[in-house]
């Protein structure tokens, strides 16, 4: 039992660095929690202007959760799924933060991609297509963890879909006050000044 804790443990860490604060505050970028929607991912980095530093931002917290994927599968075999797990959960529910973390896309989508890459093309072509079109950053980044579990049992891949589903649940979760916005047609567009 003790190296699937370890990978656990791992993964949690990894995933449970809050790249977003840290870049926006090193950068003197402000502080993330005052702006927009005081969430620590990309779309709010994005909100303080910097645009490099949000591109960085998701890169960072999609590359942690794949890492944790590889890292525990090359650890434990049969381990990706358990440190893609917790860094998803480390990313979102960071001790650091009280528990008060991101909302997972990026995450999710480096966890995909680390799993199984086709279902993370499905992913990305979803996320980016949406926002996109819609330049909504909520709504393209539900959709996509959505998407996930889909994918994952079109291709076959049976053993991730239960995994993907519960990521996709919390992602959606994470999104509530999203959600209330976006029923009642106030969640800001990317782009636009309010936020
Ligand atoms: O991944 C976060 C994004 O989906 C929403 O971010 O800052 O608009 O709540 P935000």
């Amino acid at each position: 039992w003790l190296a699937p804790a370890g990978v656990l443990l791992l993964g949690y860490l990894l995933g449970s660095i809050p790249f977003g604060l840290l870049l926006t505050r090193f950068f003197g970028a402000g502080d993330l929690r005052q702006i927009g929607s005081g969430n620590i991912g990309a779309t709010n980095v994005l909100r303080t202007g910097r645009k490099g530093l949000a591109a960085a931002t998701l890169l960072l917290d999609l590359a942690k959760g794949a890492a944790a994927v590889w890292i525990a599968g090359a650890l434990v075999p049969g381990g990706g799924i358990l440190g893609g797990l917790a860094a998803f959960i480390g990313h979102c529910y960071p001790v650091w933060l009280r528990f008060n973390g991101g909302k997972g896309v990026a995450t999710m989508m480096g966890v995909v991609l680390a799993l199984h890459w086709p279902s993370a093309i499905v992913f990305a072509v979803v996320w980016l297509g949406l926002l996109a079109i819609l330049r909504i950053s909520s709504l393209a980044g539900m959709s996509a963890a959505i998407s996930a579990p889909v994918s994952a049992a079109f291709f076959g891949r049976i053993e991730l879909v239960l995994m993907l589903l519960a990521l996709a649940m919390i992602v959606l979760w994470k999104h509530r006050a999203n959600i209330d916005r976006l029923l009642n047609g106030t969640e800001p567009r990317i782009g636009k000044k309010s936020g």
